[in-house]
C-alpha cells in the first residue's frame, strides 16, 4: 500500500498558542460554543454592561473534563498541567509535547511496537489505580521530550458501569483499534493489535493462558455488543471490528501454540 503523508488537524475545541516561549492549549467544553477571542470579547462586553452570560456554567451543563483532570492529577497520573480553568467552560493546559501518533509515525516498526507496549503498560497502571481514559486512541496520547506518555482528552462519558470491565475493554480496544496511520498494512496492523492486547493481558494478572483466551473472547463479545449499542461513538472512530476478530484469531493461535509446547 502506498503510504499517505501524515495529516494531523487540531479539533475545533482546541486552540494552540505560544506565550513566553512555551506552548499552551486552550480547550473549551463541547457546551461552550465560542472561539477564544469571541468568548473573551463577549464576556468583557457582558461585564461592562453588567449582564450575565455563560449558561454552560449551570450545574447540569458541566463538562467533566476539568474535574477529571484534577482527580487524575491527585492520583499522580501523567496528564497535562492545567494552568487555569473557567467555570467548566474552558481551561488552559501546558503543551506537553507532540501527539504520539505523529511523533512515532516515521519510526521503525519495531520502535513503534515497543512504544505501543509501553502505552499498554501505562493503560494498565491507570486501570489498576481504578481510573479509565475513555478516549485512549493514539492521537490522545502525548509523547513528551523526556519520552514520557501523557494522556489527554477526557470528555467521553459512556455510562457503561453496568458491564464489568467495560471501560477497560473500551480503553484497550480504542487504543489497539487506532493504529491505521501507524501500520498501513492491514495484516500487520492486526498482528500488532493482537500483540498489544496480549501484552496488556499477560501483565494484568497471573492468569494462565487458557483464562487469557477466555477473557479475550469475553471482551470481544462485549466489544461487539458495545459497537452495536454505540455505533456512532465507537464504530466510526477507531474500532475496526473485523480487524479485531482477526486479531483475536491470531492471539488465540499464538497462546494455544505456546500452551502446547
Ligand atoms: N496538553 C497538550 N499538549 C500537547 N498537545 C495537545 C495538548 N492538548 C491537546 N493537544 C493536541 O490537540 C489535539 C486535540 O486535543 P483533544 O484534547 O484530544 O481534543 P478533542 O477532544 O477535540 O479530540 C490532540 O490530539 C493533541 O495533538
Ligand atoms: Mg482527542
Amino acid at each position: 500500500m502506498k503510504p499517505q503523508p501524515y495529516k494531523f488537524k487540531l479539533s475545533k475545541a482546541v486552540h494552540k498558542f505560544e506565550w513566553d516561549g512555551r506552548t499552551y492549549f486552550w480547550k473549551r467544553s463541547p457546551l461552550c460554543p465560542h472561539k477564544p477571542l469571541v468568548y473573551f470579547v463577549m464576556h468583557l462586553c457582558a461585564r461592562v454592561l453588567k449582564i450575565s452570560t455563560g449558561s454552560w456554567s449551570l450545574p447540569g451543563l458541566r463538562s467533566r473534563e476539568t474535574e477529571k483532570l484534577t482527580q487524575y492529577s491527585a492520583s499522580g497520573l501523567n496528564i497535562p498541567r492545567v494552568v487555569t480553568t473557567y467555570k467548566n467552560a474552558w481551561f488552559i493546559m501546558l503543551g506537553e509535547g507532540d501527539c504520539l501518533e505523529k511523533s512515532i509515525v516515521d519510526r521503525s516498526d519495531e520502535e513503534k511496537i515497543i512504544m505501543l507496549c509501553r502505552c499498554a503498560d501505562d493503560l494498565l497502571k491507570w486501570h489498576s489505580l481504578g481510573h479509565h481514559h475513555g478516549a485512549s486512541q493514539v492521537r490522545n496520547l502525548i509523547l513528551t521530550d523526556s519520552q514520557d506518555i501523557v494522556r489527554i482528552d477526557f470528555e467521553e462519558e459512556l455510562e457503561l458501569v453496568f458491564l464489568p470491565d467495560a471501560l477497560k475493554v473500551i480503553d484497550l480496544f480504542l487504543m489497539a483499534g487506532s493504529l491505521n496511520q501507524l501500520f498501513l498494512d492491514r495484516e500487520q496492523r492486526q498482528k500488532v493489535m493482537a500483540l498489544i492486547m496480549l501484552h496488556y493481558l499477560r501483565n494484568s494478572s497471573d492468569m494462565n493462558l487458557n483464562s487469557i483466551i477466555f477473557r479475550l473472547f469475553l471482551w470481544f463479545q462485549r466489544a461487539s455488543y458495545l459497537l452495536r449499542m454505540y455505533p456512532g461513538k465507537l464504530g466510526t472512530d477507531a474500532i475496526r471490528i473485523l480487524d479485531l476478530e482477526k486479531c483475536l484469531q491470531i492471539v488465540t493461535k499464538e497462546v494455544y501454540a505456546k500452551s502446547q509446547s
